[in-house]
């Protein structure tokens, strides 16, 4: 498969990650909140045209991965990985987010990553009150 590369994500580029959005959640974000956080999102990009999105906000020596989809014909081909890959770079010690107890594809994505699952927020998410699990990846002291 051709090269895939990770940038920041801009504002032109936005359709294209509003559209992978769409096409991957449930319950989608709306396009103001990709723009207020607009500064945190890196995008993967394959010949050119937007295949993924990841969001990451920094707080001091924690990072929480806020948001992340890969478009569907471009799963599991490794673009996942790359994305992660580019936010655990952050210079952060703690890595935190949550998912879906049902999403196992993603939970698998993490746990290949080192993240550990360490509680569960009971019926966090309104649509289908679903259980969020929240998994923690600690960067070892170099
Ligand atoms: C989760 C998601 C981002 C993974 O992206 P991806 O580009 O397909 O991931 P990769 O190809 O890099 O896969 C990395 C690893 O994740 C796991 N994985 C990915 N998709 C999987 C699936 N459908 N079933 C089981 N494990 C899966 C595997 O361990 C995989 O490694 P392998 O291919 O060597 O077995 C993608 O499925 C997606 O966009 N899902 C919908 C949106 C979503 O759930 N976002 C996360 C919200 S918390």
């Amino acid at each position: 498969m051709s090269e895939i590369s990770i940038k920041l994500l801009s504002e032109k580029e936005l359709p294209d990650v509003i559209a992978i959005e769409n096409l991957s959640f449930s319950s989608p974000w709306k396009p103001e909140q990709f723009i207020k956080n607009l500064p945190q999102f890196y995008c993967a990009k394959i010949e050119n045209k937007i295949v993924g999105f990841i969001g990451v906000e920094k707080v001091q020596d924690e990072a929480r991965v806020i948001h992340m989809a890969v478009h569907p014909i471009y799963r599991r081909k490794g673009v996942g990985k790359k994305l992660l890959t580019e936010c655990l770079k952050l210079k952060a010690n703690k890595f935190i987010l949550e998912v879906r107890e049902s999403n196992i594809a993603a939970q698998n994505l993490y746990k290949s990553f080192g993240f550990n699952k360490v509680s569960t927020r009971k019926e966090y998410y309104n649509d289908n009150n679903e259980d969020a699990l929240i998994m923690i990846y600690e960067k070892k002291p170099s």
